[in-house]
């Protein structure tokens, strides 16, 4: 998979793709990453990539020429596109899932207090990763990231993902390992047991259990 940053602040990547499990993804040669400045390509003498909202307002509006040519300058027949915006759809396990079939996505990442509107036009998707408002794109292009490159065969083991919290539609059942006993807080006896087809229950049933506590809406959306 090829995975494109458009982005005024291609340093803000530098720390989370040479770390952990993004890098390893890189060495092994499963991905690769690029980031690209696209106010190389703002082609005015200010290199300006912003311009005052036609019709008035506060705020800052990002213009398209950089944004367009930024992309152009890839050329790339076939890719997801993926603007980030606080207005898109919502990502999930699901939507993480899908995206990790990919073999190209370009994160758009947009500052200031907006794109201008024909951006959207390059992009196949719109993605929020939250009910609130970030200063820019990167940081969600980098969790999303971090959860689409996990999922690629070969960065994991499979087992590792398969269980996962919202790939079963549930959250997980609780983990412990040694010691069996601290401050007082001791292991489940039934993880001691050895008797896996208990041990698979009771996972499921706290699984439940949590998901019905914490995520009720989970639950129902199942239904
Ligand atoms: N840009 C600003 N806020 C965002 C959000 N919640 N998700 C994705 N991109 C954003």
């Amino acid at each position: 998979m090829n995975i494109f940053y458009l982005t005024l602040f291609p340093e803000m990547y530098e720390g989370i793709l040479s770390s952990s499990i993004l890098k390893r993804a890189n060495d092994k040669g499963i991905v690769s990453y690029k980031t690209i400045n696209f106010r190389d390509y703002a082609n005015n003498k200010h290199n300006q990539v912003d311009d005052y909202p036609y019709g008035g307002g506060a705020g800052m509006v990002l213009k398209p020429e950089p944004v367009y040519e930024a992309f152009e300058s890839l050329h790339l027949e076939n890719a997801r596109v993926l603007l980030m915006c606080p207005s898109g759809r919502p990502f999930d396990q699901q939507f993480a899932e899908e995206l990790s079939t990919e073999e190209n996505i370009v994160f758009i990442n947009g500052h200031y207090e907006g794109y201008d509107e024909r951006i959207r036009n390059l992009a196949t998707d719109e993605v929020s990763i939250g009910d609130y408002v970030l200063t820019g794109g990167e940081i969600a292009s980098m969790a999303m990231t971090d959860a689409i490159v996990r999922l690629i065969p070969g960065v994991i083991q499979q087992e590792s993902y398969e269980n996962d919290s919202f790939s079963t539609g549930m959250l997980e059942h609780p983990h412990y390992t040694r010691p069996r006993e601290y401050r007082g807080m001791k292991v489940p006896d039934v993880l001691l047991s050895g008797d896996h087809k208990k041990i698979e229950e009771w996972r499921e049933e706290e699984s439940l259990k949590r998901t019905k506590e914490r995520r009720p809406d989970l639950i129902k959306n199942k239904k």
